[in-house]
């Protein structure tokens, strides 16, 4: 499993599946479509759309229906909140509810990380559309212009999740694919290759010291380290 959820809901053109982008192909699928709507049917330039954000400190969702790539957006994280944003639907899929659901997902791995506020720049006439998942307008915010469009900051505060990771969750959860917690992933597969005694690490590493500094042992003698240690 690669942490991607197909929905419940079959309103429109199939099945929705929704998943953390973790490949270089989902990632173009995404450029692909920020591309077509942002910059195509929004006019955005290129530098604008694509920030300096997308590889750095940025999640991404990416939204299929039968692996037809319809929508996608992009979850930034800061110390007390997530940023949603990017958030985008091929006109052809629109009003199926596929924005719904991306929202629906990026909100839910938001606090299964364990952060309770959302924020979003809304596009003034799509104020509404973010009201719809507790996201609302900061009142003491003034309206803002980029990309010659006009927005809103939006906030939703919500409860924390009982099951959201902490500090002291089981060490082998937190090292799973983004987004797929509650599944094993490969690290928790490779515990069946048990450990290595310290021992007999620190006694190859000096071995290959001693060999390195021409004191070693035969080539008979040699241990065979094996794989390299994780850090
Ligand atoms: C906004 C967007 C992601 C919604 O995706 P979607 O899959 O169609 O959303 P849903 O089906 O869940 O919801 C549709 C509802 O959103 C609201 N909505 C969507 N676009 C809207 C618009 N331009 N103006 C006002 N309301 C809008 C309407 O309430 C609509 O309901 P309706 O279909 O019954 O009229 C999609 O329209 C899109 O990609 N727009 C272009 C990119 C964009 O502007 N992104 C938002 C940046 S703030």
């Amino acid at each position: 499993m690669d942490g991607s959820r197909p929905d419940d809901f079959n309103r429109g053109p199939g099945p929705v599946t929704v998943r953390v982008v973790r490949t270089l192909d989902e990632f173009q699928k995404i450029v692909a479509m920020r591309a077509l709507i942002y910059m195509a049917e929004q006019d955005c330039p290129y530098d604008e759309e694509f920030d300096g954000n997308d590889l750095a400190g940025a999640t991404h969702l990416l939204a299929e229906i039968n692996g037809e790539p319809v929508g996608c957006m992009r979850v930034r994280w800061f110390c007390e909140f997530a940023k949603v944003e990017r958030s985008c639907v091929r006109p052809d899929y629109r009003s199926h509810r596929i924005g719904y659901v991306m929202m629906d997902r990026a909100i839910d791995l938001i606090r299964a990380k364990g952060y309770r506020k959302v924020l979003g720049h809304a596009q003034d006439h799509l104020v509404g559309y973010w009201e719809r998942y507790g996201l609302l307008p900061r009142e003491d915010r003034k309206t803002f212009v980029f990309s010659e469009r006009s927005y809103r900051e939006v906030l939703g505060v919500f409860p924390e999740r009982e099951d959201a990771l902490t500090l002291d969750v089981d060490p082998l959860i937190l090292d799973r694919p983004e987004g797929a917690w509650d599944r094993p992933g490969p690290l928790d597969r490779s515990i069946a290759r048990g450990a290595k005694s310290g021992a007999q690490t620190q006694s190859a590493q000096s071995e290959t010291a001693r060999s390195k500094a021409g004191a070693g042992t035969s080539g008979a003698g040699r241990r065979k380290t094996g794989r390299k240690e994780k850090v």
